[in-house]
Order: C-alpha cells, then sequence, then structure tokens
C-alpha cells in the first residue's frame, strides 16, 4: 500500500470528520512550494490559512527554534519569568499601538481573552449595564463559544446553540448601522479590519474611524481582530494602520510564530490595569520556543524591502487577476497578499482543479477564491497562478 492509501485510510478511520480533506498527503515545503509523498508539487497560496508567511523551510526560523529547544526550556507556565517571553512583549509593544501584551495559543482564544478583557474594564468601572458585544456580518472571530456567539453565520452556529447572550450584528462597512447597533450598553466592538473568512472585505477607513468615535462616546471597548489581516499581509505591518485609527485591544495569531500555534491579546494600559492575578490565563500560554519564534518572525516583517514586497507582489497580484477575461469573474478585490475573486460558480469546483494543476487554494465564504500565500512568494508565482487559473475558469462549462 502506498503511504498516500494508508495515511487517507488512517485518517478516515481515526479522526473526527471535522475537515474534507483532498485525496493527497503532504510531505514537504521550500519557499512557496508543499510537495506531496508521490513527490508533485503545489504552489501554496493558502499558507496554511495565512500563517505560513515565511514560507517553508526558513533557516532562521529553524535555527531559533532549535537554539530555544537547546536550552531545555521549551515551557515553564505562566508561573515563571522567561526572557523569551518579555522580549516579544517589548518588541510588539513597541511596534504597535499597545501597552502590554498577553500571550494564548490560537486566534479563537485571544479572542475570547479579548471579550473578557473588556467586559473586566467594564467590570472595575462599574457599568453593570455594559452585557452587549457589537460584531459585523461575515465576521469570523472563532469557534470556541464566545468567540462563535460574535461570529454570526448561521452554519457555524446552529447546531451548537445557545450562543453566550448579548452578541449584536451591525453591517460590515456601514456607519449608519454601527450608529444603530452600538449604545450605553455595549462593552465591546470587534471588528476584522479586512474580513478574511467572510470574502476578503475591506472596511474603509472611515468605518473604522466612525467606531472609534462611537466606542468613545459609548464607552465600549474597541477590538481589531488581525488574526489574519495582521502582521504585514496586507503591505503594512497592520491591517488597520491605513485608517489612522487606534484600537484598545487588538488580537494576533496565525502567522505570528511562523506555523508554531500562538495568539496575542495587545492592549492598552487602562485595559491591562483591569486585569488582576488570577482573571485570565492559559497553561501554555507564552511558551519560551514560541515567543523565539514570533520574536523572528516579527523582526523579520519588519526588515528591510519585506513589506514593499509583500506591496509590489500583491499590487501584481490583483493586477494581474483582474486582466482575466472570464464570465465566471464577478469581482476581484484585495490589498497586499490578502486577495479574492468572486465567483459565480462554486469555488469547491476551482479549488479541486488546482489540486489537479499543482495549486493549493481556498475559498473565502460561499462563493470566492482568496489568496493568502507565504508573504514571501514572488511575481514568477503570480504569473503560474494566472495562467493555471485562466485555463482552470475557459474548462468551466456555461456563462455562469
Ligand atoms: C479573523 C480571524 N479571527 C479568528 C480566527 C480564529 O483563529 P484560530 O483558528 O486560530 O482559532 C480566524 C481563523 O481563521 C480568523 O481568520
Amino acid at each position: 500500500m502506498s503511504i498516500t492509501t494508508d495515511v487517507i485510510q488512517k485518517d478516515q478511520q481515526f479522526s473526527v470528520p471535522v475537515a474534507g480533506r483532498p485525496e493527497f498527503v503532504l510531505a514537504r515545503g521550500e519557499g512557496a512550494t508543499v510537495f506531496d509523498e508521490d513527490g508533485k508539487a503545489y504552489t501554496d497560496w493558502v499558507a496554511g490559512i495565512a500563517v505560513n508567511s515565511l514560507g517553508y523551510g526558513d533557516k532562521e526560523l529553524m535555527d531559533v527554534v532549535a537554539k530555544q529547544m537547546r536550552t531545555g526550556l521549551i515551557h515553564v507556565s505562566g508561573l515563571y519569568h522567561t526572557k523569551a517571553l518579555a522580549d516579544l512583549a517589548e518588541l510588539l509593544c513597541e511596534v504597535s499601538f499597545a501597552d502590554k501584551a498577553y500571550f494564548c495559543n490560537s486566534g479563537a482564544e485571544a479572542n475570547e481573552g479579548a471579550l473578557k478583557f473588556a467586559r473586566k474594564l467594564a467590570y472595575v468601572n462599574d457599568h453593570k449595564n455594559k452585557t452587549k458585544v457589537v460584531s459585523f456580518s461575515k465576521a469570523f472571530h472563532g469557534r470556541t463559544l464566545g468567540a462563535l456567539s460574535v461570529t454570526p453565520t448561521e452554519k457555524y452556529q446552529t447546531p451548537f446553540k445557545p450562543m453566550v447572550p448579548g452578541a449584536v450584528v451591525g453591517e460590515f462597512d456601514s456607519i449608519d448601522s454601527a450608529r444603530e447597533v452600538i449604545d450605553e450598553d455595549t462593552v465591546a466592538v470587534i471588528v476584522e479590519p479586512i474580513q478574511g473568512e467572510g470574502g476578503i472585505n475591506l472596511a474603509s477607513a472611515e468605518f473604522l474611524q466612525a467606531l472609534r468615535q462611537l466606542c468613545d462616546e459609548r464607552g465600549a471597548a474597541l477590538i481589531f481582530d488581525e488574526i489574519q489581516c495582521g502582521l504585514g499581509r496586507t503591505g503594512e505591518l497592520w491591517a488597520h494602520s491605513f485608517s489612522g485609527v487606534t484600537p484598545d485591544i487588538m488580537t494576533l495569531a496565525k502567522p505570528l510564530a511562523g506555523g508554531l500555534p500562538i495568539g496575542a491579546i495587545l492592549v492598552t494600559d487602562e485595559v491591562a490595569s483591569a486585569m488582576q492575578p488570577g482573571d485570565h490565563g492559559s497553561t501554555f500560554s507564552g511558551g519560551a520556543v514560541v515567543m523565539r519564534a514570533g520574536e523572528m518572525v516579527v523582526k523579520r516583517v519588519l526588515s528591510a524591502g519585506f513589506l514593499e514586497h509583500v506591496k509590489e507582489v500583491g499590487d501584481y497580484l490583483l493586477e494581474r487577476l483582474e486582466e482575466i477575461n472570464s464570465p465566471h469573474i464577478v469581482d476581484v478585490r484585495g490589498r497586499g497578499l490578502m486577495a479574492a475573486i468572486e465567483l459565480n460558480v462554486p469555488p469547491a469546483d476551482i479549488v479541486a482543479q488546482g489540486y489537479e494543476h499543482g495549486l493549493l487554494l481556498v475559498n473565502s465564504g460561499p462563493s470566492a477564491i482568496r489568496f493568502i500565500p507565504p508573504l514571501i512568494i514572488e511575481k514568477r508565482h503570480v504569473d503560474e497562478l494566472i495562467d493555471k487559473l485562466t485555463t482552470i475558469l475557459e474548462g468551466i462549462d456555461g456563462d455562469g
């Protein structure tokens, strides 16, 4: 039996079936390319869902992780200091609006914590009326119960109801709607500056500015979820930077530790001052190996030319996607290396054909394919993508 057949059989027998995986088995990666057990190459436009921003096999990342491993300290728990944690917290505060950082293990966990932090701030200020959390249509904030409660997709929520009470949904990028839903009882407003799972939808600067103003007027904490769009993906360090607005809380995860599991909650001093020892925690919070990986990734993203590269290749990607002349593409949108094509045919068909052509692709919402590759991807990969996508789209019957 081949390794591929064996792995797929085992997976079907022993894994909880929450993911529909394609019929190949990934074995290794190099740069922006992964290879399956049969040696077939796939150019990666997914990056482990916007995680592997340095691509595969980055030597410096592997060395940093190995070096920390060799100290013997992989994990010490939040009970003790490590230099690795202090260094990453300091670095993230230096390069963002934040005064303090808290580390956890995933995006959903970061958002759970952010919601708790906001509630605690209201609690210490004796605002007992503040029980509402505002999120927006098509948002995705994670699949744990608190994060799911502010992820207003019926399909994700229905089997797991009841949700955490107090969730209120406004229309994404509508200032009028935000004005209606954010009131004196609102404890927090959570928003992705660019929605990732919901279709690569860009919040306007005016919308983010209006949220800031409404939160200030009505005493709510503003949470930016930059788990997918943050840390260089847009060609700026933060996806919200263009708006000139800063949040009270920002959550990070996916790319921060180069593929190792991490989440971070960045906050102002005001938010941090509401938290006391024992209010929040997690056994694996701030593990030394993960912290060292995070420090290295942030420094790389800030190194000379890195963000310029993202911007240049991102602009080229959008330009070339717009050039595809297909009746099946109804919209092209994005910023930096976070782009999407909206289709009038099922994205799953294109994703499946992508595999045949040696491309890893992923949908975004029900009708779009998104492009969230390693940030080191190059223009030649864009050219390959456009050639292959054009061929795939030409092979699709009908005019949509
Ligand atoms: C914007 C956003 N927030 C939160 C999450 C949840 O992150 P995780 O899957 O690490 O729990 C995701 C994951 O896709 C996301 O894109």
